[in-house]
């Protein structure tokens, strides 16, 4: 199979390594030649080293090597019969692109967008044969993350779909089928996990320490109590805050404005003084040499109240999509486990905590804020009066 990979970024350079390990030829384009250069080299030391751990042998190296090309003429994906477009997030410049690849491809081409944040429909609406556009969502870094959300556009013909869809489950990653609705499933249900983390932070809530002291505490909780890899803050500062910040404005704006995901102040501050993360040595937390080291409280009352929030924040969510028909139970929980290494699928373990409790927990918060971000689902309600359980 041939493929064409559009963006030689960290998504589009994973994505290209991904296709030539699973056998297709694979050419990636890129406008910036630096750009082609330095995806070529990394891939070259990321193989080199799963040769050093035994992972890979030099032969299959060279084999993956041999299937892909970088280049800059897009006119070279003319025999393409799966085109991955991974550029910059941005409405116009995609729709241009895929404009233009519809003008050199194949009819039988499929035409795919790596699109977090925009609507596939929209992007599929700039070509003369919008049936051939699908949204094929891949999780950073590609290579590792086995989740791919698959998101048809309203126009997309099921034959397209059916077909992208197989290729990738064919590439063995973990394919989710997804409604073409802002965020898709992941970046739609984990908003809570950071969004719930920062009310908490700014509200300051009883017991929590003020300052990095209260963010490490509610890192702790999250980590230590609630069994996630990483606490909401540290994992802020891993993503950048300027990436999360943006695409939480985003999720709040194409929600219409649906004060549930109304982003944090905190955080806006923080990404537009510069303080990214990780990237820029500081952010939620300082990462220079001398800063002193955060001290959680650690003490399981308090950080059972917090993790009882996110969670339920995030049940909610995720009982949310499923009533809006976003996508399966099943696939809900099998993207937040394998798209954001979630422990459990927040579904399965609303039916651990009890439906009733999480309503109970909704109602209390809502009953306090009298705000739209604690509305229950009325799936989750209607389950905890028929005493139903998820699974
Ligand atoms: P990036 O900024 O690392 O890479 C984008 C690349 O596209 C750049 O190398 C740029 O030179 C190239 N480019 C821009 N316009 C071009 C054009 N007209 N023709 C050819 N090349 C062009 O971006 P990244 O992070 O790889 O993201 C790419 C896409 O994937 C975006 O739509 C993003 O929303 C999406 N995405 C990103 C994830 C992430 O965690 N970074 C996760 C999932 C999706």
């Amino acid at each position: 199979m041939k493929v064409g990979i559009i963006g030689a970024g960290s998504m589009g350079s994973g994505i290209a390594q991904v296709a030539a390990t699973a056998g297709c030829q694979v050419i990636v384009i890129d406008s910036n030649p630096e750009i082609l250069a330095k995806a070529e080299n990394a891939l070259r030391k990321i193989l080199g080293r799963l040769v050093e751990k035994g992972k890979l042998s030099q032969e299959k190296i060279n084999d993956i090597f041999g299937k892909i090309q970088y280049a800059q003429d897009i006119n070279l994906l003319a025999q393409s019969d799966l085109i991955i477009e991974a550029i910059v997030e941005n409405l116009e410049v995609k729709q241009n692109v895929i404009r233009q690849l519809e003008t050199l491809a194949t009819d039988q081409c499929i035409l795919a967008t790596n699109t977090s944040s925009l609507s596939i429909s929209a992007i599929a609406a700039s070509c003369a044969i919008p049936e051939r556009v699908v949204g094929i969502h891949f999780f950073n870094p590609a290579p590792l993350m086995p989740l791919v959300e698959i998101v048809p556009a309203v126009q997309t013909s099921n034959e397209v779909l059916n077909h992208a869809k197989s290729v990738i489950d064919s590439w063995g990653k973990i394919t989710v089928l997804v409604k073409d609705t802002p965020g898709f499933i992941v970046n739609r249900v984990a908003r809570p996990f950071y969004g719930e983390a920062l009310r908490i932070y700014d509200e300051s809530i009883e017991g929590l320490p003020k300052g990095q002291d209260g963010m490490a505490t509610i890192d702790w909780a999250m980590k230590e109590i609630g069994g996630f890899k990483m606490g909401p803050f540290t994992l802020m500062d891993f993503i950048g805050n300027d990436i999360n910040y943006a695409v939480t404005s985003t999720v709040y704006k194409s929600f219409f404005y649906d004060g549930r995901y109304k982003p944090s102040f905190t955080q806006k501050a923080l990404s537009d003084a510069g303080y990214l993360g990780r990237k820029t040595g500081k952010g939620f937390y300082d990462y220079s040499a001398d800063a002193p080291k955060p001290q959680p409280i650690e003490d399981s009352e308090l950080g059972n109240r917090i993790v009882n929030r996110v969670l339920t924040m995030l049940i909610n969510e995720a009982a949310d999509a499923l009533f809006w028909n976003i996508a399966s139970r099943e696939a809900i929980d099998l993207a937040m486990t394998k798209g954001v290494n979630y422990p459990k699928g927040l579904l399965k373990w609303a039916d651990e905590i009890g439906i009733n409790n999480c309503v109970t927990m909704m109602d209390e918060l809502y009953e306090i804020y009298k705000e739209e971000r604690y509305r229950c689902s009325p799936l989750l309600r209607r389950m905890a009066k028929e005493n139903k359980t998820f699974y």
